[in-house]
């Protein structure tokens, strides 16, 4: 497994739909096995847009959380947690607000956009703006590699890429840093200490980006290094300071737009969703109610499948031969709607059978997926402790 950290979050939003399983969910489900992956439920974002809403969010967030394991989030080898359960995230969006200018958050798209679609309610408020750095810190809080992301939330990890790259300017310079830093090449033992200034110094003539990426592999091998110590000379290489807060990359999901039934993404705002919990006779009704090319008025009219949202789900279940099987039958007229979309029912059904048994064991023992969250959320805020400690101590309140 890849030592990288994955980091990703969801709000709470209950149970989810085929369009959160095929956009979100199949990505976790391949870095998980890659990656050293935490996936979270984001429920104090869902608190900057629903303050005033007497949602349940308890009962979201374990809805949604057996939703991911049937989908195959594996808590065995994933972290899975609530943000909330780990308040240093609060702590550390304080923390980072303090030299985060109001302009970063103002220029963000979102905090306009959303103000302007969710008319009903008042976002003109303290946490609503501060709440792509709220996201900033549950990325920096694991010092996280990687956060799949869907194109909408690139802003944001640009915002956490400038404000860990303030943090480290500001903070990071420790007096005595460079002594520190040779104190520290000394630990490496001769050899490696050879390399590491070869690949510092071919870094800062030539800016060539692989000798710092070849430098911070290195460094991470090192097991006499403290990790304080690898951070410093991560930075050393670099020129600044001490490296605190790792600057995150994106991982960006391709737009893998699920069609909902009437052909628009699915999403619930436009009922058109099929729920990983729809049971085999609610998925064949959907289906057979779905809107097909109107030009095919009877069976005899010919059809274009590029006018038909069950087109689009072929796209997304069937094998070239059934893709091919209904450009031919729909443009001839050689095969009715009705028939045309037995293979998509077929398809979503053998989908979710695996899920829905799933669901059954988590929603017979509650206590086993309240375990799960505890003990993820455990997890993580060990990790966020460790970080914290760092940040205070940088910022001179870790007495
Ligand atoms: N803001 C994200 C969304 O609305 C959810 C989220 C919160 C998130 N914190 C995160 C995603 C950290 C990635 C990393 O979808
Ligand atoms: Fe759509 Fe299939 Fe009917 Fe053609 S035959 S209109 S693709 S459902």
């Amino acid at each position: 497994m890849n030592e990288s950290r994955v980091l990703s979050g969801m709000r709470p939003t209950g149970r989810l739909h085929l369009g959160h399983y095929h956009g979100v969910l199949q990505n976790w489900l391949a870095l998980q096995n890659e990656y050293d992956s935490y996936f979270f439920v984001a429920d104090y974002h869902a608190l900057t847009t629903h303050y005033a809403d007497k949602i349940d969010l308890e009962s979201n967030v374990m809805e949604m959380v057996v939703d991911w394991l049937a989908a195959g989030i594996n808590p065995k080898t994933t972290t899975i947690f609530v943000q909330s359960k780990v308040p240093e995230h609060a702590e550390l969006h304080l923390l980072l607000s303090m030299s985060t200018p109001l302009r970063w958050l103002e220029r963000i798209p979102s905090y306009k956009d959303q103000q302007f679609k969710l008319k009903t309610k008042d976002l003109s408020t303290y946490g609503f703006l501060g709440y792509p750095l709220l996201q900033s810190a549950d990325i920096l809080i694991y010092k996280a590699h990687l956060v799949p992301i869907g194109e909408d939330q690139m802003p944001h990890v640009e915002l956490t890429r400038e404000v860990a790259r303030r943090f480290n300017y500001i903070y990071g310079r420790e007096a005595g840093f460079e002594e520190k830093a040779e104190v520290a090449i000394s630990k490496m033992g001769k050899k490696q200490a050879k390399s590491y200034r070869s690949l510092r110094k071919t870094y800062q003539e030539m800016g060539n980006g692989e000798a710092l990426i070849k430098a911070k592999a290195l460094l991470q091998q090192q097991q006499n290094l403290t990790l304080s110590d690898q951070e410093r000379l991560s930075g050393y290489i670099e020129g600044g300071g001490k490296i605190i807060l790792p600057e995150p990359e994106a991982l960006l999901t391709k737009a893998a737009k699920m069609p909902g039934l009437d052909g628009q993404k699915m999403s619930k705002s436009y009922k058109n969703t099929i729920s990983l919990r729809d049971t085999e006779p609610e998925i064949e009704n959907k289906i057979k109610r779905m809107p097909t090319d109107p030009a095919r008025v009877k069976i005899t009219d010919p059809g274009n499948p590029e006018k038909c949202p069950v087109w689009q789900l072929h796209q997304v279940y069937s094998d070239k031969m059934t893709c091919d099987w209904v450009v031919a039958g729909c443009s001839s007229a050689k095969i009715g709607c009705v028939e045309c979309k037995q293979p998509v029912i077929k398809a979503i059904k053998s989908e979710l059978a695996p899920m829905q048994e799933c669901v059954a064991k988590y929603q017979s023992d509650p206590e086993l997926v309240k375990q799960i969250i505890f003990e993820g959320s455990k997890k993580a805020r060990n990790v966020a402790k460790e970080t914290m400690a760092e940040v205070r101590e940088a910022m001179k309140i870790g007495y």
